[in-house]
């Protein structure tokens, strides 16, 4: 009898104190199917548990305050009923003997007023994005940001140290700091986006402090082999947000830093937009990796193929796959077979309910729900 061999893709591997079942990850996307008050659904708990075949799971960003908002249906964890409406989800994932990670997020000036309570949001400095934002009716032009004060900063560094906490109580696996996506953590690092004169602005190291002020405090309340960071030096997504003049050595300085703080990995979305595997931005991913002593995620339309040659070629631990979780949560079955993968249409992606959320079928099993 010939037994097919298992790519090494989708054996086990031990990375930190994590065990996994694969080297499949499931990227972090927003869903929006959150209440008004960030709490996500009692159906999240099915969606997360049905994808639990990756060997690691981020959850869709989640907000570390009020403040932290941007768009409509987003989840928190600052308040009780958000821990307890995660904690379904970490109990239903570990069930199926899956891993979870939380993504810790502040979206800074991609933010409106509308998500703020009327509040403008806040940013490093006070340049506004290009273009328009989604709110609660629609579509609107973002709105110059708020440049935080000095004294303003200290504030939200505990704003993570709490919502890492509260990641803790919900029992979490572990935290992803989100620095990508130019929210606020990348904000800061990018002098396209950080124009400030006080000890947050100018130099790298400067740049740099409060992003990794905020990994040290998230470091207080989790050991460094629970803790990832996501980083997008590339990426102009969203508000075409111009990359840093010399992203190499800034990122480079910023991967630097996080390697001797003992993170368990570094996540990479490798392209000049989340949806594009376009390099041509002046950024070594390889070279950056190979300053950092912990893992490697890599992100942007990876298929088994590709992440085979990439793992082969020693050049990441770990892929993340992000689209074709929407509509396959058994991902991993199906690319262990080689089976079909179904296709989500985009009105599924933000809003709505468990309709294109937690209804899509495994391979030969009838649909959950509705369909
Ligand atoms: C619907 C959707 C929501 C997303 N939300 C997030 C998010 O909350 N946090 C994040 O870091 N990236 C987010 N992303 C980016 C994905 O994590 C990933 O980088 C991107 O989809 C590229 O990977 P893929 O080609 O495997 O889909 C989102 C992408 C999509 C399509």
């Amino acid at each position: 009898m010939k037994i097919a061999s298992v790519s090494p893709v989708l054996q086990p591997v031990t990375i930190g104190s994590l065990q996994l079942k694969n080297r499949i990850v499931m990227a972090p996307m927003t869903r929006s199917r959150a209440d008004d008050a960030g709490v996500p659904p009692d159906y999240a708990a099915d969606y997360y548990a049905q994808r639990a075949g990756a060997g690691l799971i981020i959850t869709e960003a989640t907000n570390i305050s009020a403040q932290a908002r941007g768009y409509p249906r987003t989840p928190g964890i600052w308040t009780d009923h958000q821990v307890a409406a995660w904690t379904r989800v970490t109990e239903a994932v570990h069930r199926r003997d899956g891993k979870i990670f939380l993504q810790l997020w502040h979206t800074g000036r991609m933010s409106h007023p509308d998500m703020q309570d009327g509040a403008i949001p806040v940013a490093p400095s006070a340049i506004k994005p290009q273009g328009q934002i989604r709110v609660h009716d629609g579509m609107k032009e973002f709105v110059t940001p708020r440049a935080l004060r000095t004294d303003e900063i200290a504030g939200i560094v505990d704003d993570y140290r709490h919502a890492a906490a509260n990641a803790k109580r919900a029992g979490f696996d572990g935290v992803e700091i989100h620095s990508a996506n130019n929210y606020l953590l990348e904000q800061f690092v990018r002098n396209s986006t950080n124009q400030r004169t006080d000890e947050y602005g100018g130099s790298i190291e400067n740049r740099l402090r409060f992003p990794l002020a905020v990994v040290k405090a998230v470091l207080e309340v989790w050991p460094g082999d629970r803790v990832g960071i996501r980083i997008s030096p590339a990426t102009t997504a969203p508000g075409e947000t111009p990359l840093d003049s010399n992203p190499m050595a800034t990122f480079g300085a910023y991967v630097r830093a996080l390697s001797q703080l003992g993170l368990l990995y570094v996540h990479d979305i490798e392209g000049v937009t989340q949806l594009s595997r376009d390099t041509d931005s002046g950024v070594s991913f390889t070279e950056l990796r190979e300053q950092f002593n912990g893992a490697y995620i890599a992100n942007n339309q990876y298929t088994l193929r590709l992440a085979e040659e990439t793992l082969a070629a020693g050049d990441a631990d770990l892929f993340s796959i992000g689209r074709p979780f929407i509509a396959n949560p058994d991902l991993v079955d199906r690319l262990r077979v080689g089976g079909p993968l179904a296709e989500a249409p985009k009105e599924y992606w933000y809003g709505g309910d468990s309709t294109g959320y937690s209804d899509w079928p495994e391979l030969h099993r009838e649909p959950l729900v509705n369909a």
